[in-house]
């Protein structure tokens, strides 16, 4: 990289303080166990850039290296301090590994240098590689690395923030999860590029870029546009939204993740958006991912707010809501699964353990275990659900309902029609 630091944007520090929350939360639950001596652990940055911009005001900030960095520092401060006021003896390591992947070969001469200079890279239990090349040309290596060095779990997040939509393979996603079950992988994903320039003009270049992204077979430029053409009529957004959901569906398929939530970054300066895609094996970091999201309101989702997150058409026929994830969103979060649960337990026709709605829902709501769980208690209390624990026993406050009570619907709720 030659010349001035590149500007960060205000959408680029909000995804930067998405990954700071989310990897310093990680970290955090990995050493919650009072019997662990430590943890291993591999942090990827795939497009990783020259790990310094500039804002606005002139002043110099880190790129996400140093995020990494600083997320890994702060997790060892936050649990060490946590397991004192436990009064746990035993030292707690956090081993962790960080590969850093930059293709443009002055960008990752600057990452290098920023890296040599930067104290977090060089403490005891850290160890930092820069791979100059593509991401998929290092792919290959890093797995290796981490199946060598943790042969159990290859605990990992792997953080692919491109330009654009098609240099990420979503083929290769789904090798990390293949090889790695307990990775995590977060993807950047310029929806409203892709969306904007949807037109017959585009076919030739869109239809290869679909191919490098991994969705070819799933989709073609043709398909896209004739989703355009027939919901024109409806207005601007009904189209986009059906594109947009039709997209996260073929990118979970194609990458192999059990688990998606497809949330927005907000950029202020500009009518483009893009996503932030967290994509896991694992229902409880879906449900950490959704945490970090209501906790931080950087980011909105536009979508339903019950179980048709993905839906861009209300069951009213009303535009789906725009979820900001604030006070307002949690109200609106609740009406809606208020009145979709029972329905969702009527169309089963049989009763459900909490813990599998939960599983099966979970890519259909931005809503988090708390809230799903609140709603629960609440039907149970208008006596619009009956909810057993399994000793049969009564709920007394809606954070105790536990993954094995069971909930079915009053007798003369069957007939709500489907
Ligand atoms: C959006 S920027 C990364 C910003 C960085 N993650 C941050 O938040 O500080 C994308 C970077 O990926 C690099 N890049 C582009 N294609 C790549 C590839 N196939 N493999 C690795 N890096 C690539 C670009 O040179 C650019 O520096």
């Amino acid at each position: 990289m030659n010349g001035p630091l590149p500007v960060l944007e205000d959408h680029s520090l909000a995804k930067h303080e998405v990954l700071r929350a989310y990897l310093v939360n990680y970290l955090r639950i990995l050493a919650q166990s009072p019997h662990s001596e430590g943890v291993r652990v591999t942090l990827v940055d795939g497009f990783a850039g020259g790990g310094q911009y500039r804002l606005p005001t002139g002043s110099v900030v880190g790129g996400s290296p140093l995020i990494l960095l600083d997320a890994l520092k702060e997790a060892r401060a936050l649990v060490s301090l946590d397991r004192q006021q436990r009064n746990i003896r035993k030292p707690y390591t956090i081993q962790a590994h960080i590969h850093l992947v930059e293709k443009h070969r002055a960008t990752a001469a600057h990452l290098q240098r920023v890296i040599d200079d930067t104290p977090e890279a060089h403490v005891p239990n850290t160890t930092v590689q820069i791979h100059g090349g593509s991401f998929d040309a290092a792919l290959p290596h890093i797995l290796k690395d981490v199946r060598t060095r943790q042969k159990k779990s290859g605990r990992s997040v792997f953080i692919l923030d491109q330009y654009g939509w098609s240099q990420v393979n979503l083929e290769k996603v789904s090798t990390i999860f293949s090889e790695l079950p307990s990775a995590e992988v977060f993807l950047t994903w310029m929806i409203d590029s892709l969306v904007n320039f949807l037109s017959k003009d585009m076919l030739e270049k869109l239809n290869p870029a679909l191919a490098r992204s991994g969705l070819g077979d799933a989709l073609d430029a043709e398909k896209l546009l004739a989703i355009k053409a027939a919901d024109s009529a409806e207005g601007d957004l009904t189209w986009r939204r059906a594109i947009q959901s039709l997209m996260t569906e073929q990118i979970r398929r194609v990458s192999g993740a059990t688990y998606c939530t497809p949330f927005y970054i907000i950029p202020r300066q500009s009518r483009r958006g893009y996503w932030l895609l967290h994509l896991a094996q694992h229902l409880r970091a879906n449900e950490e991912m959704k945490r970090i999201h209501w906790d931080n309101n950087n980011l909105h989702h536009p979508g339903g707010a019950g179980f048709n997150m993905l839906g861009f058409v209300g069951t009213n026929g009303q535009l789906a809501f725009d979820n900001r994830f604030d006070a307002y969103a949690e109200q609106v979060t609740l009406d809606a699964l208020r009145e979709d649960i029972p329905k969702r337990v009527a169309q089963l026709r049989t009763p459900l353990r909490f813990g599998d709605l939960v599983q099966q829902t979970a890519n259909e709501t931005p809503a988090r275990l708390k809230q799903l769980q609140e709603a629960v208690f609440a039907l149970e209390k208008e006596r619009n659900l009956i909810v057993r624990t399994k000793a049969g026993a009564l709920r007394r406050n809606a954070h105790s309902l536990a993954d094995d009570d069971v909930i079915e619907l009053p007798t003369q709720m069957w007939l709500i029609p489907n």
